[in-house]
């Protein structure tokens, strides 16, 4: 049976901080946040929006283009890593928020869960409601899973340009228009770790900056070696003798917390599989200087980490081969639309990974690429830590979706904030009410609780005419 994603819906807030503005107030070259990082403009919240009101935006899109109604969908799934509850899940908001238009119960024969696992937890909704279709549990129905996040983090830390926020909305179903999941080959690694964690109370995550980096390479390639042993072992990719299953992968869809980590995911991953291969010599007379070998063979984190002389050629070594003709071709083509995005939104943790999907669509469909059966690999990453790999084709109806994705309009029009209207609103200062931007046909907060205890927490959302 074949299972996907058969539409994607978006929604990113309507307000934004620009990179220029944000190197001049916190005294940062802006070459860094604009190269080093790929960072032009972060989208930011407004005082009266929250993860659910845009996961429920997203939806409501995702419903109406496809002129969905409740009982079309039996499955809803939020993955997020912005909760606003301990116990109540995000989807019961948002199913609250969609039967203000579609009518009070109209969900109720559903089902779902919030999802929680950082940044990889949508890939585990989609693969759990692929395999509840798969099981012909689903009685005719669709799921949508639904990504949603805000990527906040200290005012002056590092983190701080790494920020963005918005939701996707995607469709799972049978024989999808989009992209068919390959079967029986995702494959996942686990590990307890404090790369990036949010305890209790925080609004902010606490962050081991470089650690993480590493950290999201090692894990991911790791979920790829499992991946790969499964492509082969059941034929799904064949390879011939000096080819590595790269090669046979069209494009690369990995996670995205700030635009240049794509290139460095990209960059760990065609080393590790062509170091053995014949082009390697050719790359090293590119490069100019042998690759650099640790003195610990076991390339955990911490024998890494450890080794500080091996990490200082490493990453010399990594900036020439990413300059390499070699890298540059498979980069180009295979990756770099899938971050035109990022670099105007931020980072979206779960659904970073999805708007990189999204973008990949849009931009090599204008420039007039058949993307009929082209395979997409996929690297998700969530901290704490967990990757999933995965692949799936691109379906001949895919144009039917794409033809329509623009995604200056569906971003629209968005207000710049300065920096002094970003620092109040980033610091909690404003009230909901004390909104920037007009909120036209979409959902948004209205109150938090009540003045009685059994009413704390209690959100309050209406639709917008
Ligand atoms: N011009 C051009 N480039 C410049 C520059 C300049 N003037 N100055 C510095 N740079 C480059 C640096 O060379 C570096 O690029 P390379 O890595 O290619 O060498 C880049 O800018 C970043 O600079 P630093 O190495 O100095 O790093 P930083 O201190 O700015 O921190 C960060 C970067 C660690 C990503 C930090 O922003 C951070 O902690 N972000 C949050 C955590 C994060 O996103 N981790 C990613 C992996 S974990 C994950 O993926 C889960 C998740 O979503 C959070």
């Amino acid at each position: 049976m074949s299972v996907g994603i058969d539409d994607m819906a978006i929604y990113v807030p309507k307000l934004y901080i620009d990179s220029k503005d944000f190197a001049k107030a916190r005294g940062i070259d802006p070459h860094k946040l604009e190269n080093g990082i790929g960072m032009k403009q972060m989208a930011i919240v407004d005082t009266n929006q929250d993860p659910a009101c845009m996961a429920a935006n997203a939806c409501l899109t995702l419903m109406q283009k496809n002129d969905l109604k409740p009982k079309d969908i039996g499955r809803m799934y939020v993955a997020t890593e912005s909760a606003l509850d301990e116990s109540k899940a995000m989807n019961s908001f948002v199913i609250g928020m969609l039967e203000q238009i579609y009518g009070e119960g109209s969900f109720e024969h559903a089902g779902g869960i919030e999802c929680k696992f950082a940044c990889v937890s949508g890939s585990y909704a989609l693969y759990d409601n692929a395999n509840w279709i798969r099981a012909e549990e689903n009685n005719g129905h669709a799921a949508i899973v639904i990504v949603s996040d805000i990527a906040k983090y200290d005012l002056g830390s590092a983190g701080e340009y790494t920020q963005g926020a918005g939701a996707i909305a995607m469709l799972v179903k049978e024989n999808p228009r989009l992209v068919v999941f390959d079967p029986k080959v995702t494959s996942t690694i686990i590990k307890n770790e404090y790369d990036f964690y949010r305890p209790f109370g925080r609004e902010t995550p606490l962050v081991n900056g470089n650690y993480s980096n590493y950290l999201y390479l090692i894990q991911v390639k790791k979920a790829f070696d499992s991946y790969k042993e499964k492509v082969l072992k059941t034929g799904l990719i064949r390879i011939n003798n000096d080819e590595s299953i790269t090669d046979k992968i069209d494009y690369f869809s990995v996670h995205i917390p700030y635009r240049k980590m794509g290139e460095k995911a990209l960059a760990y991953l065609l080393r590790h599989e062509w170091r053995h291969l014949k082009r390697w010599k050719q790359i090293i007379e590119e490069v100019g200087f042998e690759e650099p070998i640790a003195k610990d063979p076991r390339g955990t984190i911490e024998s890494i980490l450890a080794d500080e002389d091996f990490m200082k050629s490493d990453e010399k070594f990594r900036r020439a081969f990413i300059k390499t003709s070699f890298f540059k071709q498979v980069f180009e083509q295979k990756m770099l639309s899938s971050l035109e995005a990022s670099a105007i939104i931020g980072n979206l943790y779960t659904a970073s990974m999805y708007m990189g999907l999204r973008s990949l669509l849009e931009f090599e469909y204008k420039k007039n690429i058949d993307l009929t059966n082209k395979r997409i690999g996929f690297g998700s990453y969530g901290s704490g830590s967990s990757a999933m790999v995965f692949s799936g084709v691109i379906q001949e109806e895919y144009k039917e979706i794409v033809k329509d994705m623009d995604l200056g309009s569906e971003i629209g029009n968005r207000t710049k904030l300065d920096m002094t209207e970003y620092k109040r609103l980033h610091s909690n200062e404003l009230k909901i009410n004390e909104s920037f931007s007009d909120h036209k046909k979409e959902f948004v907060l209205v109150k938090i609780g009540g003045n009685t205890a059994d009413k704390a927490g209690k959100r309050d959302y209406l639709f917008c005419n």
